[in-house]
């Protein structure tokens, strides 16, 4: 039985491989092209030794040299001798360059371009493969006919046909005058990845998602992703954007909600002068009880002001999380993710 196992570097580089349940991760990933570092490839000296962030393997043979137990029993593995049993995400301790892992780049075709409000634009790109990512990861995506590239999370949940993406109109901006103008169903365009470590994690408590403005998509990838896997947990999300017109994707989320056992969502509106019922920062919206004493796992995308600013009235709250994710991104520079 095959198992797909995603490989994080350092660098924010991501690879799934398709590993079968008899054979180390080692082996999978060299037919896969990727050279996890190696040395004795026999459970003695720890070069390969890496963390397995979530799911179920065997750990084989080694030494204590080379794996202690309390490593061991934190979830480090030697991935010459591991074997999964499940699906699984490995953080590798060294950059992608350093395992000779070539950028994959991919094809899509616009399926859609949706103008979802007058600051945000939605579109669906149509692949030849359903594309494998951590459900919160980005890719790089070329603006056609240019040099130019943006970083985008997907909004759309791994392993569909069609991925989706969320992105501010930006006046001047290269994929945003792309979109606005010249984009038409059937344009082909390229794209290079999955990247990024803002991707969710196991849950095994209550989570709490912060989202800022077109910050927004991860979640939805997360939150549909949760839909097929459901959890025993309750999930919570804050959307805060500037004006009312920035608020998008409402249905999608109403429809969650309706489908999640446990998910609940509030929207807020910085502009004081809005007529929306809740106005301020997410941090305004929260109740006592989305923190749950801070066992719960944080989750914040937005821009470099809201992550900071959230960080800083956690700590002035009091409150320690038992995980905090953030992702910042700028709309004008860099594009969605960084
Ligand atoms: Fe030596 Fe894995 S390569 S322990």
């Amino acid at each position: 039985m095959k198992h797909n196992v995603a490989l994080q570097f350092e660098d924010g580089v991501t690879r799934i491989i398709q590993c079968d349940a008899h054979e180390p991760v080692c082996d999978a990933a060299y037919r896969a092209r990727i050279n996890i570092p190696l040395d004795c490839r026999d459970g003695a000296c720890g070069t390969c030794k890496s963390h397995c962030e979530s799911g179920t393997y065997t750990l084989g043979a080694y030494i204590e040299d080379a794996l202690a137990g309390d490593e061991a029993a934190s979830g480090y593995v030697l991935t010459c001798q591991m074997r999964v049993t499940s699906d699984c995400v490995i953080r590798i301790p060294v950059t992608s360059d350093a395992c000779k892992v070539e950028v994959a780049e991919y094809e899509g075709r616009l399926a859609q371009i949706v103008r979802d409000s007058p600051t945000t634009m939605s579109f669906s790109l149509e692949t030849a493969q359903p594309l494998s990512f951590l459900p919160g990861q980005y890719v790089n995506l070329k603006v056609p006919a240019s040099e130019a590239a943006r970083s985008y999370s997907f909004s759309s949940a791994p392993e569909r046909a069609k991925l989706s993406f969320l992105i501010r109109d930006v006046p001047n901006g290269a994929m945003s005058a792309f979109m606005r103008q010249q984009a038409k169903p059937g344009d082909v365009m390229t794209f290079t990845g999955p990247y990024g470590s803002f991707y969710l994690r196991p849950v095994v408590r209550p989570v709490l998602m912060l989202a800022g403005g077109t910050g927004l998509a991860p979640f939805l990838s997360m939150l549909t992703w949760l839909n097929a896997h459901p959890c025993a947990h309750p999930i919570r999300l804050a959307y805060g954007v500037n004006t009312v017109a920035d608020l998008v994707e409402l249905s999608a989320l109403d429809t969650l909600k309706a489908e999640l056992p446990d998910f609940d969502y509030v929207t807020c509106v910085a502009d004081r002068d809005s007529d929306h019922p809740r106005l301020g920062y997410v941090t305004d919206h929260l109740q006592p009880t989305d923190l749950h004493d801070g066992n719960v796992d944080v989750y914040v995308c937005g821009p470099p002001p809201m992550v900071d600013g959230i960080r800083q009235w956690m700590s002035g709250a009091g409150v320690i999380p038992a995980n905090f994710h953030f992702e910042k991104f700028s709309s004008t520079a860099q594009g969605q993710a960084a």
